[in-house]
C-alpha cells in the first residue's frame, strides 16, 4: 500500500524549505521545454506507432495484485529527473496496460483515440482554462458554443438550441433529466420533488444505468423508473403505449421517456419517431412528454449518410446525449449534452454564486457554469475542435461507417461458422454472439464462455467483453479503432476457436 515514510521521519534531517523551493523552482522551469517533455511524449508516440502492425500482446496476464505489489513503495520525498520518471512508468506500468490502439482490442466502448486529439490533451492541460465562466476561459467558451452549434445544426435544430460538453454520457443524461424534471415541476430546485403525484421516468429495459442512477441521484427513486420490455433488442413501442395509457388512467405524470440510440449491450437503436409520436399523443398539462435520446454511442449515425436512418426523428427530442469519446474516437473525457432549447438546461440549475457567475445577458450567453453539473471543467472541446480541423467531419463519418461494416463482416463470418450462433444483426459497431460448439449443454456453455473470454484476453491475442442476454452468457465486441479491419475480426474468430479448443479439452469435452 502507498505509504508516507513516517517511520524514518524522526531520523531524517529536517529539510530546509528555502533550499527545497529553490530546487523546485529550478525544476519547474526546466520542465517547461519541449526537450523536457520529450521522454513522456515519446512514451505516448512509441505506444501509438508501436501498436500499428498489431503485433505484441493486447493486454496483460498479470493480476492486479502482482501489479500492486510492484508499486508498493514509500511515497517519494524528493523528485527525480523527468526522464527517470518516464523510465519508471515504462518499466512499472506501461507493459501491463490494455492497448486500445492495437487493432485486436475490440472490447469495451472506449476508443483508440485520434492522434491529433491525444496531443491536444497536453495543450488543454497546459492552458488549464476553466470552462465555467467566460472570464476564466475567454477563447474556449466561445469555441464550445461554436462547436456545440455545429452539432445542433447537424441534428437539425434552430438557433434556440445549445448544450454543453460533459464528462460523458452519464453526466449528459443526468443533466438532461434534471432539465426534464424542471419542465414538469418548475419549483423543484427549491421545493424538491412532490410526494403526490410523484412523476415517473420510462426507458427501455436495455437502457444504460445512467438513467436509473439519475433517478436515484435526483431523489426521484429508482422505483419510479419503469422499464419497457424489448422486442428485437429495441424498446417495444406497443408495450410503451400500453404503459402510457395505464399511467394516464391513473393520472400519474411522466417526467420523461428515454430512448436509446445505440444501446450498450447490442448497439441497437430504439424507434425514435414512434416514441416521439407517443410523447405527443400522451402530452400532459405542460406539453409533450420530454423525450431524451441517449445517443452516447450511436450519435455518430447523425453524421453518416448510410446510418442516419437509424436515428430518424432525433430532431424531435428535447435533449440528446452524444459522446465524442466513443464513436468520434476522442480520448476521454469528451461527452456532449445537446438541447433543443438551451434555456431549459439553464432552468435545470437555478444556481446563485456571485463569487463566480456574473449576471446579465453577456454572461448568460458565454458562461457555461450555470448550465453545467460541473464547476471546474476542462476545455475538452479543444480536442474535438482539433479533431474536426485536422480530419474533417466527413472522413470521421466514414470512419464510423467502417467500424459498422467491420461489425457486420464479423456477423457474416459467425453465421457461417459451426462453433458460433449469432443473436442479432449489428445496427452499429457493437455485436454480441454466442459460442456454441457442438455437444456442450447450454448451462455448461454459460460457464465456459467466461472461461474462454478470460483465456482469450490473457493470451494477448486480442481483448473482447462478455455480457448476459436472455439468461445466456454471450461474447461481445465493440469496434472503436480505425485500425481494426475485417482481417482482424477474422483473426478474432480464429483465436476464439483455438483457445476454445483448449477450454473444451480442459473441461473434458
Ligand atoms: C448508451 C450509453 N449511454 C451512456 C453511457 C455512459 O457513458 P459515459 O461512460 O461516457 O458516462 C454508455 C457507456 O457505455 C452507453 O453505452
Amino acid at each position: 500500500m502507498p505509504r508516507y515514510p513516517t517511520g524514518s521521519s524522526a531520523l531524517r534531517a529536517i529539510p530546509d524549505p528555502e533550499a527545497l523551493l529553490a530546487q523546485l523552482d529550478e525544476e519547474l522551469e526546466a520542465d517547461t521545454t519541449l526537450e523536457a517533455a520529450e521522454p513522456i511524449l515519446a512514451l505516448a508516440a512509441k505506444y501509438l506507432t508501436g501498436t500499428k502492425k498489431g503485433v505484441g500482446p493486447v493486454s496483460t496476464w498479470h493480476s492486479a495484485q502482482t501489479i500492486a505489489d510492484r508499486l508498493d513503495s514509500e511515497m517519494p520525498l524528493r523528485g527525480r529527473p523527468l526522464d527517470e520518471v518516464a523510465q519508471r512508468l515504462a518499466t512499472h506500468l506501461l507493459d501491463d496496460v490494455n492497448r486500445l490502439a492495437h487493432p485486436m482490442y475490440i472490447g469495451h466502448q472506449v476508443s483508440a483515440p485520434l492522434p491529433a486529439a491525444v496531443w491536444t490533451d497536453a495543450l488543454i492541460s497546459a492552458y488549464n482554462q476553466s470552462m465555467a465562466v467566460r472570464e476564466m476561459s475567454p477563447s474556449f467558451t466561445p469555441l464550445e458554443r461554436q462547436v456545440i452549434a455545429w452539432m445542433t445544426d447537424l441534428v437539425g435544430w434552430d438557433s434556440r438550441a445549445g448544450g454543453t460538453m460533459t464528462s460523458g454520457g452519464t453526466e449528459a443524461t443526468f443533466s438532461a433529466l434534471l432539465a426534464a424534471r424542471t419542465a414538469v415541476i418548475p419549483n423543484v430546485w427549491t421545493h424538491g420533488l412532490p410526494v403526490m403525484p410523484t412523476p415517473v421516468l420510462l426507458c427501455g429495459e436495455h437502457t444504460h444505468y445512467a438513467v436509473l442512477r439519475a433517478a436515484g441521484e435526483m431523489g426521484l427513486g429508482t422505483n419510479r423508473v419503469i422499464t419497457i420490455p424489448s422486442r428485437d433488442h429495441s424498446m417495444d413501442v406497443a408495450a410503451l403505449r400500453v404503459k402510457l395509457k395505464q399511467l394516464k388512467d391513473k393520472q400519474t405524470p411522466v417526467m420523461a421517456i428515454v430512448a436509446t440510440a445505440g444501446c450498450t449491450a447490442t448497439g441497437s437503436f430504439d424507434d425514435i419517431n414512434a416514441i416521439a409520436d407517443l410523447c405527443a399523443e400522451y402530452k400532459g398539462a405542460r406539453g409533450d412528454i420530454w423525450l431524451h435520446v441517449d445517443a452516447a454511442h450511436g450519435g455518430a449515425a447523425i453524421l453518416s449518410d448510410t446510418q442516419r436512418f437509424r436515428v430518424a426523428g432525433i430532431e424531435r427530442a428535447r435533449s440528446i446525449s452524444w459522446d465524442p469519446h466513443k464513436t468520434l474516437n476522442l480520448p476521454m473525457a469528451a461527452g456532449m449534452l445537446l438541447m433543443r432549447d438551451e434555456s431549459e438546461l439553464a432552468a435545470a440549475f437555478s444556481q446563485q454564486a456571485p463569487y463566480l457567475f456574473a449576471s446579465g445577458d453577456e454572461a448568460r450567453v458565454w458562461d457555461t457554469g450555470p448550465r453545467s453539473f460541473q464547476c471546474s471543467r476542462r476545455a475538452d472541446v479543444l480536442k474535438l475542435y482539433v479533431a474536426l480541423e485536422r480530419y474533417g467531419i466527413e472522413p470521421l463519418a466514414a470512419l464510423y461507417d467502417r467500424t459498422c461494416r467491420v461489425a457486420l463482416a464479423l456477423h457474416k463470418m459467425l453465421e457461417e461458422h459451426p462453433d458460433f450462433t449469432t443473436i442479432h444483426e449489428p445496427q452499429s459497431s457493437i455485436l454480441c454472439f454466442a459460442w456454441t460448439p457442438k455437444d456442450v449443454p447450454t448451462p455448461k456453455l454459460n460457464e465456459l464462455t467466461d472461461v474462454l473470454r478470460e483465456r482469450y484476453n490473457r493470451s494477448g491475442r486480442g481483448w473482447i467483453t462478455v455480457t448476459t442476454m436472455d439468461k445466456r452468457r454471450v461474447l461481445r465486441v465493440a469496434v472503436m479503432n480505425a485500425r481494426t479491419t475485417e482481417a482482424h475480426v477474422k483473426k478474432l474468430v480464429d483465436g476464439l476457436v483455438a483457445e476454445g479448443r483448449t477450454v473444451l479439452q480442459h473441461a473434458g469435452y
